[in-house]
């Protein structure tokens, strides 16, 4: 490391791109933001513009650096993490996508699961990829896009060759971190986390799975090549002649849960976190042990160095928390995610009603894809403060759903959780998910532990950082959340909303 250099992260989330540029120390130099557009086609459908995505990435690698007054060759090597399952193909010759992205909330492919499930082939997709068949994860969105995609779209292609283009490798299939990564670098790659979200690809042999490329029918030559996490080879650099001038190697990539598990520096196997942004993502390191899961939880693929092991995790993954509060603001039951805390102190309690944001199904520990929103125990006395209140705790509950199955399934007693995402700056929320779950909750002083890991991950790569140890050393407390809430009023509390969840059950079904 020389003196005045950093490593910067690109971190690409469901609503927005952020890019953040670290010092050794591991603190925030510079932070830039764009939102992008949420595109619903239909009910259940939603979409993300490739195009937008990438434009809004140079723009804030560009304002990051223009805030701190740091040159491009300033910074050692760059990271990328980002919303997983997300899926996009892209024509190779133009560079350009033949549709937008496919978002991993979507539900247009919930037949197409079910259509699995009647085949008898959730047993092996389980086995194969730690994954409970879901719309949630890249395979059938992958399949409906080789089959629906917009042909017209497609520079020099007829109407009815796109799967014959791909495979001959004329049409590439990527998740976000490979789309940003193609962009930078002209690479088409992907990292192992990323790859464990695809459905596709098999955790135990860490090759992609013939058996399920066939039954998806998406030809191995449109994939990319599966890197470590942290590559002391580098997935390559950027184009000195591109917009930034200058050749920075591109070094590391975790999907944003994987990448938050590494910025809390969640190296050994029981070391966990939850990270509170649209949805909440609860990881627990399990070692070089792929452990299946009893209680709906999924087995993924934690983190990879170069030439070691991959480390893997169990996943309770709650689709919708801060979206929820999003909802909130749509529906201008609040004007800002600041005022839910203000409005829920404002009254006692929910008066018994529960919110269960199940917009887009639920997943760990339920996998109901045909679950909706729902609130019960309303009265004429309810008032906004009440649902409010209710949305705020539904956060909470359904993140002790993923801890006690988390608990079962790995016979380790959660005493301590680390949290990290937008929404744990709330410090009413931090003081309710530790009385509803009944264990103290930790918040580090960086909170943008997702950049961090990523950071992380290609700081390690290219010697920024020499080992880990030196990561841990960097990590603080910002505060502690003691449980305040008796046990057995968390507990009763918790009941209602298991009965909550059932009313939300199937809805979607007729
Ligand atoms: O699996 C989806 C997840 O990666 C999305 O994360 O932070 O964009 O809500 P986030």
């Amino acid at each position: 490391m020389t003196a005045n250099t950093y490593v910067g992260a690109v971190d690409q989330g469901t609503t927005g791109t952020r890019f953040i540029v670290f010092d050794h120390g591991g603190q925030v130099v510079a932070n830039a933001y764009e939102k992008h557009e949420q595109i619903y086609p239909e009910p259940g459908w939603v979409e993300h513009d490739p195009m937008e995505i990438w434009e809004n990435t140079k723009s804030v690698i560009t304002q990051a650096l223009g805030q701190a007054g740091i040159s491009p060759d300033q910074l050692e090597a760059i990271g990328v993490t980002n919303q997983r399952e997300t899926t996009l193909l892209w024509d190779a010759d133009s560079g350009k996508p033949v549709h937008n992205a496919i978002v991993w909330q979507d539900r247009r492919t919930t037949d197409r699961v079910e259509e699995l499930e009647a085949n008898d082939l959730v047993e092996e997709i389980r086995e194969k990829t730690g994954l409970e068949a879901d719309a949630y994860f890249s395979a059938t969105k992958a399949e409906w896009l080789l089959d629906n995609a917009d042909p017209i779209k497609m520079e020099r292609s007829r109407p009815d060759d796109i799967r014959d283009r791909a495979e001959r490798g004329d049409v590439l299939f990527g998740t976000i971190d490979t789309w940003l990564i193609y962009n930078l670098t002209g690479q088409h790659v992907t990292e192992v986390t990323n790859a464990s979200r695809t459905m596709l690809y098999n955790i135990h042999d860490l090759d992609w799975d013939d058996d399920l490329l066939a039954e998806f029918g998406v030809p191995r030559e449109m994939l990319p090549e599966v890197r470590p996490s942290s590559d002391d080879e580098t997935y390559g650099t950027t184009d000195p002649e591109g917009f930034l001038e200058a050749e920075i190697p591109v070094a590391g990539a975790l999907g944003d849960q994987q990448a938050a598990l590494f910025g809390q520096t969640c190296f050994d196997a029981g070391d966990a976190k939850n990270t509170y942004g649209t949805g909440s993502f609860f990881l627990m390191n399990t070692g070089n042990e792929a452990v299946t899961s009893d209680h709906g939880l999924l087995t993924t693929i934690g983190f990879q160095r170069s030439g070691e092991d991959v480390q893997y995790a169990l996943e309770g993954s709650i689709f919708i928390t801060g979206a929820a509060i999003e909802w909130l603001e749509d529906v201008s039951l609040i004007d800002n995610p600041a005022q839910t805390a203000e409005l829920a102190r404002s009254v006692d309690s929910t008066d018994g009603v529960y919110v269960v944001p199940a917009f887009t199904g639920l997943g760990a520990p339920h996998w109901d894809q045909r679950a909706r929103g729902t609130i019960v125990g309303m009265t004429r006395g309810t008032k906004r403060e009440h649902i409010v209140r209710a949305t705020l705790e539904s956060i909470a509950y359904q993140t002790r759903d993923v801890a006690e199955a988390m608990e079962a399934d790995s016979g380790i007693e959660m005493t301590s959780l680390k949290v990290d995402g937008g929404a744990v700056k709330n410090n009413y929320l931090c003081q309710l998910q530790s009385d509803i779950i009944g264990s103290e909750i930790v918040r580090p002083v960086v909170d943008e532990t997702t950049a961090l890991g990523s950071a992380y991950a290609a700081g390690l790569a290219v010697g920024y950082w020499d080992d880990v140890d030196s990561l841990r050393n960097n990590w603080q407390v910002d505060r502690e959340f003691e449980p305040e809430m008796d046990s057995e009023t968390a507990d009763a509390r918790y009941g209602r909303w298991q009965d909550a969840v059932d009313r939300s059950l199937g809805w979607a079904n007729d």
